[in-house]
């Protein structure tokens, strides 16, 4: 099958390209950077050099691509991740969820693509009411904090247009939070493993925040599962051991040989990194992952953050 990967230098095209070419498709890499070009071809595919938020430039990539399926796996969101500065930290990456994914599903309509496989999350856009674990039938926050309102409804519309779109097989899959090589909870220059190594990561007030991660491997697998014989919809992926984050950064500092990480009241919280991060640790939800496993046949090399964070951060 021939691929085009937009978002092909970044964590998660950096492991989906290496794994489509090993399983004998033909990629054609996108990259905003012509500095980048190399690294795409590195990875075994075919680049081109693109503005995602440029409509034309989006359409002459793609029909020159001709490609049976999209992989839209772009964002915006190297850097620190600024709890306090949430919809400024992730405006950019809402707009290439936004019109990007107009752009990308305007093209691929021109060719017929027959799958359009786009990122989405799962973790802080559920609704944070019921149950700690959530599938892909519960709906996600209507009453979201202020904060992240924008960012949500990106998610949102990335959804709902990529799923509805009638004429190709249209999949969002919601990944957990990313850990493993060139995230920042990978070595070695990942920010968040290094906050949690130097006890900058407090657990806040009950820590009952559900914490769903997977590995930027595990996440590739899936993708290309989901590229090759998903059916349109949602799917959460995710590994097999969502966990409060009272308990995972607790284990995560003892499999990283740091001290226990502190714990701090929920005011304290607020004041220190704003309601964002108290939400994040105190209501976010979970996800449970038995849809991808039993839809897409998809098998976890780290089933759980425990061995991965032994074995996986790179
Ligand atoms: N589920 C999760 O937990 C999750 C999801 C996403 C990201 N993250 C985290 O965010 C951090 C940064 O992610 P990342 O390394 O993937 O980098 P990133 O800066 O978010 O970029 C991702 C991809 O989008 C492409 N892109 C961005 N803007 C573009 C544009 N205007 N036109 C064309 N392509 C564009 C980039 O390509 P070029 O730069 O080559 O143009 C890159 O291939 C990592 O720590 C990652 O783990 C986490």
């Amino acid at each position: 099958m021939k691929v085009f990967v937009a978002g092909a230098t970044g964590a998660l095209g950096q492991q989906l390209v290496p794994q489509l070419v090993a399983r004998g498709h033909e990629v054609v890499g996108m990259t905003s950077k012509q500095e980048k070009a190399d690294l795409v071809r590195s990875l075994g595919a075919r680049p081109v050099v693109a503005d995602a938020l440029d409509p034309d430039a989006v359409a002459q990539a793609v029909a020159q691509a001709e490609p049976e399926a999209i992989a839209h796996e772009l964002t915006a969101l190297a850097g620190a991740i600024d709890l306090r500065n949430f919809e400024k930290t992730f405006a950019l990456t809402n707009r290439l969820r936004t019109e990007g994914t107009d752009h990308l599903l305007a093209a691929g309509r021109a060719v017929g693509v027959k799958r359009f496989v786009a990122q989405s999350f799962a973790g802080w856009p559920f609704a944070r009411t019921g149950g700690m674990i959530k599938t892909e039938d519960d709906p996600l926050d209507n009453t979201p904090p202020d904060a992240i309102r924008t960012t949500l409804e990106a998610i949102r519309y990335l959804e709902e247009s990529v799923t509805g779109a009638s004429w190709t097989e249209g999949i969002a899959l919601r990944y957990g939070g990313f850990y493993g090589p060139h995230t920042s909870l990978g070595n070695p220059e990942g920010e968040q493993l290094e906050m949690i190594r130097k006890r900058k990561l407090p657990v806040v007030g009950n820590g009952e925040g559900i914490w769903s991660l997977i590995h930027i491997e595990d996440a590739a697998g899936a993708t290309v599962a989901a590229l090759e014989n998903g059916g349109r919809g949602v799917y959460n992926i995710v590994d097999d051991e969502p966990a409060p984050a009272k308990e995972f950064l607790p284990a995560a500092a003892e499999l990283l040989g740091a001290r226990k990480p502190m714990r701090v009241p929920r005011w304290l919280g607020r004041l220190l990194a704003g309601e964002v991060a108290v939400v994040m640790m105190t209501e976010v939800r979970g996800a449970s992952n038995a849809k991808a496993k039993r839809e897409l046949g998809w098998q976890l090399r780290y089933p759980s953050w425990r061995q991965g964070f032994v074995k996986g951060l790179g």
